[in-house]
């Protein structure tokens, strides 16, 4: 009956898609590539994933491992010589990877032409604190050898293989390095990458924030906020205490180049309202523990109204929360005014002690 084996079928699916989200926790993989054309060339290059999301890359030309996510670069902050001592790593790996480009090549009695090798290792962290490992070989998209992680011996994907595995690991200690690797290094790293990704997911940290006034083409107030991290913030405006939401114009969030986010919120006002009136701009952000109420200062936005610069009428004062926030990461890192790319109004009190200032060009790759 096919109505019962499709049922059965979305039975199943369901087990699937229920059981598996709790069941596997976090997984790393490592792919590496080697293209090889002509005689005497090849190409590598290596990505390593973290749940899925690229967080290295390595290759031939640039010769280095470089992090891809802003929780990586965060090692370095520890450990000074992680990418040095990555970078090495991987250059032997590539050597290795190399030979047994040509080794495979060798088995197969190919000569020219453009070829690849392709390798996919990794290991599974599950929420019973169980482990899964594996590593697998494809030459030109088909399987080749896969490591027997039970027993720590290769197997053969096709009968050409057999050969190859004799030839390249005569005596299995590559199957037992790798063996011991997938079970517990590369489960040693997984976990460590986990508690740093962690850390820079959950971690909140409270926006700067200023009001000023552009002036054309027509009057308007500007409320700032920027260096907040998450990503979700609350920009409101105020008139005598009774919200607005005419003649608002709220822009998106954008990132900052260290991580952190950056957002505006526009209001529309003539310059004889603000006389009459009191205007705030409120931030309510996860980070803080009451919502940022910032004034608009009439007197100051009018006497400096006129040069059309960048115009701070608030400072807040954000110092204690900016010094715990460098206590807590552990970190005091003294940063001068960068160019960061993004227009940001001022670097206001506090925000040298910002730990997440940290430039990328900062990061030894
Ligand atoms: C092939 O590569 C080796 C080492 O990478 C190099 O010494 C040699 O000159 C190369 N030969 C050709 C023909 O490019
Ligand atoms: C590993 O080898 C054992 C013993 O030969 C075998 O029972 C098992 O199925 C193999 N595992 C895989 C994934 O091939």
């Amino acid at each position: 009956m096919e109505d019962s084996s499709i049922i059965i079928k979305v039975l199943h699916f369901c087990t699937v898609c229920l059981f598996l989200p709790s069941a596997v926790t976090h997984t790393l993989l490592y792919l590496y590539t080697a293209v090889r054309s002509g005689i005497n060339f090849s190409e590598f290059s290596a990505v390593g994933l973290m749940d899925g999301e690229q967080c290295v890359y390595y290759d031939s030309n640039i010769t280095k491992m470089i992090p891809k996510t802003e929780w990586m670069q965060k090692i370095s902050t520890d450990d000074p010589d992680y990418w040095n001592r990555e970078t090495q790593r991987m250059r032997h790996r590539q050597d290795q990877f190399q030979d047994t480009v040509a080794a495979v090549r060798k088995s197969l009695n190919i000569n020219g032409g453009v070829h690849t090798l392709q390798r996919m290792y990794g290991c599974e962290l599950y929420d019973d604190g169980t482990t899964r490992g594996y590593d697998q070989y494809a030459y030109d998209g088909e399987d080749f050898i896969s490591l027997n992680l039970t027993t720590g011996t290769w197997t053969a994907a096709k009968p050409q293989a057999v050969m190859f595995i004799k030839v390249w690991d005569p005596k299995g200690a590559k199957a037992q390095y790798w063996q011991s690797y997938l079970k517990s290094d590369c489960i040693d790293q997984l976990r460590k990458f986990v508690s740093y990704s962690r850390e820079t997911l959950e971690r909140k940290v409270p926006p700067t924030a200023s009001v000023f006034q552009k002036h054309s083409p027509s009057p308007e107030v500007v409320c700032h906020a920027t260096g907040f991290f998450p990503k979700a913030v609350n920009i409101t405006w105020r008139k005598d205490g009774e919200d607005v939401n005419e003649d608002v114009e709220l822009r998106e969030t954008l990132p900052n180049q260290d991580g952190s986010f950056q957002k505006r919120s526009i209001l529309k006002v003539p310059a004889e309202d603000l006389q009459k009136h009191t205007y705030t701009c409120v931030i309510q952000h996860s980070s803080l523990k009451e919502e940022l109420v910032l004034y608009v200062n009439e007197q100051q936005i009018t006497k400096d109204g006129g040069s059309g610069g960048w115009k701070t009428g608030v400072v807040v004062p954000v110092v204690v929360v900016a010094v715990l926030v460098a206590v807590v990461a552990g970190v005091f890192i003294w940063i001068k005014k960068k160019g960061s790319g993004v227009q940001s109004p001022q670097v206001q009190t506090g925000a040298e002690l910002h730990p997440l200032n940290t430039p990328h060009s900062d990061v030894p790759v």
